[in-house]
């Protein structure tokens, strides 16, 4: 498992043009949501396509412990035997997410109105992540906690066993909180209500509707207002992940940067809360075209077709448009030393408390490949520099991230020297292939001994 294992340094140098086609893994965030789902549901419900990551297997693992039965059929394909709202058993040991903050955060909410006493732990990186923002909410369930100072993992929650329902204002634009709040408010009786400022990432409200709940969203003046009907028979589905735009977002950006590229990134989910990298590419001057948009299974869909763009310019990213991009800033940061003139991140203080400290570890890295970084506590600053002028040769910490290190593996692939990280194995957690991907469209990714 990442973060556990022995440090895998990465070195990415420059090479040539980017050809072919990029078939990315599932989207990560529907791969967790169809496990708990499917768990909660009464009988067999069916995924294709699941990520096969860390941070979902870990998931996979923690509805076992649960009581569901989950079993691979190999190439993608999974079922989950589930126990129904409510039906979870106690799990025998500790619950142990790994990297996973959506793991760890949406199975809380899970079992928080189910009267078992759970223990969760990760990795040191998810062991650093608040979880407040999860046990405050679920308290109002009924639901007790005990972690360490910080509101952080190690963590024993006691669940609710007559849970009432809530009525919670998400107070940062958190899918994850909003997505537990959810989940928790599954095993209470009556209604339960969650109210969001800022639109984010359905896909709970979209699967509880798929899986027969009765859920309502409406747009008022407050925000987002959620109200989902407790203790429904959940109804197994079956279910085909669309592949993971923030996973496409690497060979995207990868394909933008380097001379001569020209890569197909075929069946992206472009669900509008998660598809704002793709805008704001565009709106830098990206080659980036939609081609054969279409719906699949009630979300947008389309195949992406990223070639180079040497005439890149910064611009002032649309705060508005921070939520449905959130993951993407590290690559966007990437691209940004591409262009002329200076990008500009606002509104973006959860990227703090992400895996790591992104604006941190992406500030620190660029500034270490010779790209001039300004920060504060919501924004950051990249000043561009234009194709051809991006040093390179810096050796950056991943800080326990995914999503670090691919982005500076994407930049050493358009730098004048290689950009080296000292741990790509947090990779696995979320996109197993990225290295064997990368290369076939051309990328030159070394491993290093150490
Ligand atoms: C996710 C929500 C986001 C995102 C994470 C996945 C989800 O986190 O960063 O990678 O699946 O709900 P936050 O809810 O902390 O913004």
């Amino acid at each position: 498992m990442s973060g556990h294992g022995t440090p895998i340094p990465m070195t990415s140098r420059a090479c040539g043009p980017l050809t072919g086609e990029a078939n990315v893994p599932g989207d990560k965030s529907i791969s967790h949501r169809s496990l708990i789902l499917g768990a909660m549901a009464v009988g067999e419900t069916r995924i294709f396509g699941l990520l096969e990551g860390e941070d979902v297997l870990d998931t996979a693992k923690a509805m076992q412990a649960f009581g569901a039965e989950v079993t691979n059929h190999g190439d993608g394909e999974w079922s989950v035997q589930g126990v129904g709202v409510g039906g979870f058993a106690e799990p025998d040991g500790v619950i142990d997410c790994g990297n996973s903050g959506t793991g760890v955060r949406l199975i809380m909410g899970a079992m928080a109105t189910s009267g078992i006493t759970v223990t969760f732990t990760g990795d040191a990186s998810l062991n650093k992540r608040p979880m407040a923002r999860v046990t405050d909410p679920i308290a109002l369930f009924g639901a007790q906690s005990v972690g360490r100072s910080g509101g952080r993992l190690p963590m024993t929650i006691v669940g609710a066993s007559d849970p009432v329902p809530v009525r919670y204002n998400v107070p940062m634009p958190s899918a994850q909180v909003k997505s537990a709040v959810l989940l928790a408010g599954l095993n209470a009786p009556g209604q339960t209500v969650v109210i969001e400022k800022e639109a984010t990432r359905d896909h709970t409200e979209r699967m509880l509707t798929g899986f027969g709940a009765e859920v309502s969203v409406e747009t008022t003046d407050e925000g987002r207002v959620i109200t989902l009907t407790g203790q429904p028979e959940l109804k197994p589905q079956t279910i085909t992940v669309p592949r993971d735009p923030s996973s496409a977002a690497f060979p995207v950006c990868a394909a933008i940067i380097t001379p001569g590229s020209d890569v197909l990134v075929p069946n992206i989910g472009l669900n509008p809360t998660r598809a704002g990298l793709f805008t704001t590419l565009r709106e830098m001057g990206a080659d980036l075209v939609y081609e054969n948009e279409r719906e699949e299974g009630g979300e947008p869909v389309a195949d992406l077709r990223a070639r180079f763009s040497p005439d890149l310019k910064g611009i002032e990213v649309d705060p508005a448009r921070a939520a449905s991009m959130i993951d993407e800033y590290p690559v966007l940061s990437v691209v940004a030393c591409f262009a002329q003139g200076d990008t500009v991140m606002k509104g973006v203080k959860e990227l703090r408390v992400k895996e790591s400290d992104r604006i941190d570890a992406m500030a620190t890295g660029l500034r270490l490949n010779g790209v001039e970084v300004d920060e504060g506590e919501d924004w950051w600053i990249v000043h561009g520099r234009g194709h051809g002028n991006v040093a390179g040769g810096g050796t950056c910490e991943s800080h326990l991230d995914h999503r670090i290190a691919m982005s500076f593996m994407v930049m050493g692939m358009a730098t004048n020297a290689p950009v080296s990280v000292d741990d790509g194995g947090p990779i696995a957690t979320s996109f197993p292939v990225f290295e064997p991907l990368m290369e076939a469209l051309g990328a030159k990714i070394e491993r290093l001994t150490i």
